[in-house]
């Protein structure tokens, strides 16, 4: 386990040019095209009580997520998960949050075609990161709805894992702005999306509903309409308006960042079930059993 120094950075191992390195050390060119254009995807998954959750699943979304931008990882799939379990086996958190990203990468000429480029691979293990702190996790956050669109799908495809983050970031100003602590983007035509780093659910009448189109297909969504399933409630994708999720019983989020998590109000207005709301509660709890079962789980020393 490394010591926390008085870097800057948060402790951890990345992989970058072939080699570990201190967290500190793991640096990209300014030229590179993740940097200059967004020009990038990546995957994060965690690593809890030693143990990868899901990992399958985020490698496959990632390698799927390359090769819908015509981008060339310089490995193949075993590697790829060797890497990872090797960084937060070198970084030694027990609870930690595992990234990898694959970026178009520099061009020698610094030529505008992208085919010109020559990929950069990085992967890091930091320790695990929470999207609500302890305190909102136990009576919910305080979300608010933006004015600012989710970019839509017909310009990102937002099912890639991208850093299309701009939309999200004046979201979030404008939700301090009027006292609430994160942000929840809508499509444009009514309906809600997602907000930085998670998916979003509305509980109404015993039956559960989050975003089909316009989001990140999360990996904790996929997690908790399937869990929604194994506890019998009947759950769908489908389009979510604005209207119903203020209206609902009880609205959860969900991320790689922190699993289910309670949502208190949405534009000031709390949910008629309160929060956390009681599907919430049951769902957390089995998503965080789900954390020794291993066949949900991949073990960091394996
Ligand atoms: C835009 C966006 N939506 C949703 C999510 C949640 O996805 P996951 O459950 O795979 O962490 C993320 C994760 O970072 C995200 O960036």
């Amino acid at each position: 386990m490394m010591n926390a120094t008085t870097s800057n950075f948060p402790p951890g191992i990345a992989y970058m040019g072939g080699k570990y390195i201190p967290m500190e050390e793991a640096k990209i060119s300014v030229l590179d095209w993740g940097f200059l254009r967004s020009d990038a995807t990546y995957d994060v998954v965690h690593v809890w009580k030693g143990r990868f959750f899901r990992l399958d699943k985020h490698i496959e979304r990632f390698l799927t997520s390359i090769e819908k931008l015509r981008l060339v990882l310089p490995f193949g799939r075993e590697p790829l998960e060797e890497i990872l379990k090797s960084c937060a086996r070198r970084a030694g958190h027990e609870d930690a949050y595992v990234e990898i990203i694959l970026t178009r990468g520099v061009s020698p000429t610094y030529s505008r075609d992208p085919r010109d480029a020559i990929p950069t691979f990085i992967a890091f293990a930091i320790p695990f990161s929470w999207v609500s702190n302890e305190e909102q996790r136990k009576r919910g956050i305080d979300l608010h709805i933006a004015s600012v669109e989710r970019i839509p799908p017909g310009a990102v495809d937002p099912t890639v894992k991208n850093y299309h983050w701009l939309d999200f970031v004046s979201g979030l100003f404008e939700a301090y702005d009027v006292g609430a602590e994160n942000v929840v983007l809508f499509d444009g035509k009514g309906n809600i999306a997602e907000g930085p780093g998670f998916n979003i659910f509305a509980v109404t009448n015993g039956q559960v509903v989050t975003p089909a189109t316009s989001t990140l297909q999360g990996i904790s969504r996929m997690a908790a309409l399937e869990l929604l399933d194994e506890l019998g409630v009947p759950a769908s994708t489908e389009p979510l308006p604005i209207e119903t999720l203020k209206d609902a019983d009880e609205v959860f989020i969900t991320s790689t960042a922190g699993g289910v998590m309670a949502v208190r109000t949405v534009n000031y207005q709390p949910f008629h079930a309160g929060a956390p709301g009681p599907m919430t509660r049951k769902l957390s709890a089995l998503y965080w059993e789900k954390h020794g079962d291993p066949a949900w789980t991949t073990a960091v020393a394996g």
